[in-house]
């Protein structure tokens, strides 16, 4: 069976590039910019021309949340047109879509886990952006995948624990959201829940098409999981609380997106673990150097 992950450069796609020695039944394509520039859909289509996959893993986006304020055009091209385009070619060359999203398509005012039934209501170009890239995958393609997820790390590419951990072995003090509440998302968690998945249908033991939430187990703030990162990585940095409000970015971000997970364990059987145990261990993998 062949599958093709896009964004093989990406956090994501790294972490899924790493776990497919684990899954030699499979033939997987990994492709970034270099082989298809998703913002030119003729890219797209010459690339698909003369292959052929069974399932795309579609990771690759634009994700410069602040940076998609100023570039609307682009961010709009990567994340709803080049989406369109892909699940068009999924449709016609009959290619199972698993396509992942993001929290930001919520507006943060909820007041408990959100679930996949919850209205969206993005509040940045980004969020918009992803939102139209879900509305073209789901009247598309009737046995999609749409999987959101929320604050992702990895040992891989750039990231807020990578970022902390850069600032705070060069500074005695940092000042970190504490408003802003959800869970974070180690890509690698991710990662294997999405071959288990991909693996359960191409076995036929799950499949039910639709919009899926992923993160990892718990709930933290910006504030909290830094202290943590700090505390664990054994630096020695004072990690002060902020307000959103003393924190400005270009981009607005929701204040409370805690994803429910409780439909893709139930249908999937995926065992997702807290956030605190991922972290200690990508922090390992990093002091480790990876
Ligand atoms: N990061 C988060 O916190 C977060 C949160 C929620 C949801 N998500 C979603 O999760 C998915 C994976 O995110 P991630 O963190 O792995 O993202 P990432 O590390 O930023 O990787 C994105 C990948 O997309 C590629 N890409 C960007 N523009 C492209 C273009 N024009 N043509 C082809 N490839 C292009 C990038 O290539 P280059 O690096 O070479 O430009 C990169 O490999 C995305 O759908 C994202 O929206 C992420």
């Amino acid at each position: 069976m062949k599958i093709l992950v896009t964004g093989s450069n990406g956090q994501l796609g790294s972490e899924l590039k790493l776990l497919s020695a684990l899954y030699r039944q499979f033939d997987f394509t990994f492709i970034d910019v270099e082989e298809v520039n998703l913002a030119e859909e003729v890219s797209i289509r010459a690339y698909f021309a003369d292959k052929h996959f069974d399932f795309l893993i579609h990771c690759a986006a634009y994700t410069a949340v602040d940076k998609a304020e100023e570039e609307v055009a682009l961010a709009y091209a990567i994340n709803a047109g080049a989406v369109k385009t892909l699940a068009e070619i999924c449709l016609e060359k009959k290619i199972r879509l698993i396509h992942i999203s993001t929290d930001y398509v919520f507006d943060g005012e909820a007041n408990q886990p959100i679930t996949e039934t919850v209205q969206p209501n993005p509040v940045s170009v980004y969020g918009k952006s992803k939102l139209e890239g879900e509305h073209h995958v789901l009247s598309i393609l009737s046995n999609a995948y749409v999987i959101r997820t929320a604050w992702v790390y990895s040992s891989f590419g750039k990231n807020f624990v990578k970022s902390i951990r850069h600032l705070a072995s060069q500074r005695e003090m940092l000042g970190v959201v504490c408003d802003q509440i959800g869970t974070p998302t180690y890509a690698y968690d991710l990662a294997s829940a999405l071959l288990q998945i991909v693996d359960a249908i191409h076995r036929g033991q799950a499949d039910e098409p639709g919009v899926y939430h992923f993160t990892n187990e718990g709930v933290t703030s910006w504030y909290d999981f830094a202290y943590f990162l700090v505390q664990e990585s054994g630096l020695n940095c004072r990690i002060q609380p902020i307000s959103t409000a003393q924190y400005k970015t270009a981009a607005v971000r929701p204040k409370f997106s805690l994803l429910d997970k409780s439909k893709i364990k139930a249908t999937f059987a995926v065992q997702i673990p807290h956030w605190s145990e991922s972290l200690k261990i990508c922090i390992d993998k990093l002091n480790q150097g990876a």
